[in-house]
């Protein structure tokens, strides 16, 4: 098969930040139909008035089609949360813990407080976006999304058990198993299905390699990959494409997040090529998250190629720079425009 056409997919996880870099890359999600954008901007989108504000930003910096997300708080007002769901100008709440990445200081250090929020989610159906990860100094940082499965989530869901929970940018093969037994939904990236922390880390330390959940041993990404192209409605494609000025991620102390957006759906299509299961993208890329969300898939579709090698740009913008998120091996395919 040398040609696909699918419904067009849509992003159930992005950041497109705010100002000149929200300007570099609003026009760079080559191939996505709609998005859902992340609110962990400075400070954090956490009311109903700044989502619908920021939402009008993104369209005028050219992105057209964004789904909103409210940063939860300890602070977060319910009603609010609730009046934006209905009206249609969230899709989701996104759950940051404290300190677990980029701009998450605001996010939730005392689980206790957000019980009021989490009760009103549940009863009027707001779906919960979750950064999984613990953020305990003592728990290793290979070791902080299994720690979250059995200390926060399983605890939130046996408390919640009608809220609709999308556990994003998934890096094990437990959190799979999770996904799988508790019927929630889950985000995989591209960077998680193309490489492993060998990648980042064997052959000299490779920045643009660094995000949060961080890369992980060869058998979870084979997880991934398995659990991606298995069919499962489960899963479906996120990319926390997450860009950083170029010197922020070629320094001392790395930011974390892989820029992806441009060529994203491309990577997806060789990794699903590579284990033989084109047939399983649309599903995973146009079908299931929108089920999901209680949306419906796109009507349009797009037409992806298998040719020569991707060739990766140094760099997007120019002010400021972002450097594309390169997996080192070749991408045979092409998103027609
Ligand atoms: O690598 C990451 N970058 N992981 C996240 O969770 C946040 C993101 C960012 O905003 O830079
Ligand atoms: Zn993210």
């Amino acid at each position: 098969m040398d040609t696909l056409t699918i419904r067009r997919p849509d992003d159930w996880h992005l950041h497109l930040r705010d100002g000149a870099m929200l300007r570099t890359v609003a026009p760079l999600s080559a191939g996505f139909g709609r998005a859902l954008v992340m609110p962990n901007l400075v400070p954090p989108v956490t009311t109903g008035a700044m989502a619908a504000a920021y939402r009008e930003r993104i369209r005028a910096a050219g992105f057209a089609r964004p789904l909103m997300t409210l940063y939860l708080t300890e602070e977060t007002d319910p009603a609010d949360v609730v009046r934006a769901h209905a009206d249609g100008t969230i899709a989701a709440v996104k759950l940051y813990p404290a300190g677990a990445t980029t701009n998450s200081a605001s996010g939730v250090r005392d689980w206790d407080r957000i019980r009021p929020v989490v009760d009103a989610m549940e009863e009027h159906g707001v779906p919960l976006c979750l950064h999984g990860e613990v953020t305990d100094p003592e728990v290793d940082i290979f070791d902080r999304e299994l720690r979250f499965l059995d200390t926060r989530l399983a605890p939130l869901r046996d408390m919640h058990p009608g809220l609709r929970i999308t556990l994003e940018h998934i890096t094990t093969a437990d959190a799979v198993s999770w996904v799988l037994d508790h019927g929630v939904g889950a985000t995989i990236t591209v960077q998680h299905l193309m490489a492993d922390r060998n990648d980042m880390l064997a052959v000299g330390l490779r920045p643009h390699h660094y995000c949060l959940p961080v890369l992980k041993r060869r058998r979870h990404r084979d997880a991934l990959r398995h659990a991606a192209t298995s069919g499962a409605k489960n899963f479906f494609l996120g990319t926390d494409s997450a860009p950083h000025p170029q010197h922020a991620k070629e320094a001392a102390c790395c930011a974390a997040g892989c820029f992806t957006a441009p060529h994203a759906l491309a990577a997806y299509a060789q990794v699903f090529d590579e284990e033989g299961a084109l047939g399983k993208l649309e599903g995973f890329a146009s079908l299931h998250g929108p089920a999901h969300y209680r949306l419906e898939p796109n009507a349009d579709t797009v037409t992806l190629r298998r040719g020569e090698p991707l060739e990766l740009p140094a760099h997007h913008g120019g002010d400021p720079r972002v450097v594309p998120f390169d997996p080192g091996h070749p991408i045979r395919w092409h998103v027609d425009a």
